[in-house]
């Protein structure tokens, strides 16, 4: 498959993507997932080393970059946190990615700071992946939500709700872009405090002409929304922690939410969850966030390929 130029760039954030590239991350996605459920063994990436950079805690992201890098025949370096790393020395980022670039072929970082990923990329000649700057973006999870609505509801049309904490959350950050790409209808649903910042929705009206509605109850949307993405409020961003509280547990998605659901909705997540969907609605039809999960390892194969492998 060719790789649409992707080879050797960086992947920082979902507003640098083109539809043309989109639409190739997922068709090279739908060909992983093919070789993952056959569990055939690849080695399109023997030899090639990815360095995951985790400053930040991270499950999945680092997880499944690490077992997509594996299932490509791949090796990692890395680490999780900085204990035992000479950041904590005072090293700088700076320093510390221009000595990374030495040891491998291709960075995965998640940093605290936002625009740390945009200044990996400027720092070094190696591909660098985004998997979390700050509150800014998370552009590899966008890629593997919008793989799992064309799984699960298709791209067309598809009408798609996003809740909960969109003021810190970067994984809606992220999203809006694609969703907006491919023309679905989305709206936005958060408590005041926490809506969509004006930087993003201002870009979004700019690119696509398109406002999104906002809303503040799910009350509004269960019966519209053919794909319900709920967030975390992320309480480690606030800098007021009396803010977090006022909000915190301000919606939820249960069995009653679904009883008002339309038809076939289905329930998305980045994860990790706190108690915004409660483990009730886990064994319902509705849920598909780990599926979702799943899904991050074949788009994470088909970037680690497209990025560091070129042509295949
Ligand atoms: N979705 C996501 O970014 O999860 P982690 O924080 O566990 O990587």
């Amino acid at each position: 498959m060719n790789n649409m130029g992707l080879k050797s760039k960086d992947m920082i954030s979902a507003a640098d993507l083109t539809k043309a590239e989109v639409d190739s991350i997922l068709k090279e996605a739908d060909v992983m997932l093919s070789h993952i459920k056959r569990k055939k063994p690849l080695d399109m990436l023997k030899g090639r080393i990815l360095a995951t950079l985790f400053f930040e805690p991270s499950t999945r992201t680092r997880m499944s970059f690490e077992s997509a890098m594996h299932r490509l025949g791949g090796s990692i370096i890395g680490f999780s946190g900085t204990e035992g790393t000479s950041v904590t020395k005072g090293e700088t980022l700076r320093d510390t990615l221009r000595n990374v670039e030495n040891y491998a072929d291709a960075i995965a970082m998640r940093n605290p700071i936002e625009g740390s990923a945009r200044l990996a990329a400027d720092t070094v000649r190696i591909p660098v992946i985004n998997g979390g700057d700050g509150s800014n973006q998370h552009p590899t999870q966008a890629l593997l939500d919008l793989f799992t609505i064309k799984v699960e509801k298709g791209l067309k049309g598809t009408k798609v709700a996003l809740c909960g904490d969109l003021k810190y959350g970067r994984t809606v950050h992220s999203l809006i872009y694609l969703l907006c790409m491919y023309g679905m209808d989305v709206r936005l649903v958060s408590p005041k405090t926490l809506r969509m910042p004006k930087h993003v929705l201002d870009d979004i009206k700019e690119r696509y002409s398109y406002a999104p509605v906002e809303e503040e109850s799910l009350d509004g949307v269960v019966g519209w929304a053919d794909v319900l993405y709920v967030t975390r409020i992320q309480r480690e961003r606030f800098p007021d922690q009396n803010e977090y509280e006022r909000v915190a547990g301000s919606y939820f998605v249960d069995n009653e939410t679904l009883k008002k659901a339309k038809k076939g909705m289905v329930i998305l997540h980045p994860l990790p969850r706190v108690d915004e969907i409660r483990p009730e609605v886990d064994c319902t039809s509705c849920a598909k966030y780990f599926e979702q999960s799943f899904y991050g390892i074949a788009v994470r194969m088909a970037l680690l390929k497209m990025l560091i492998g070129g042509n295949g």
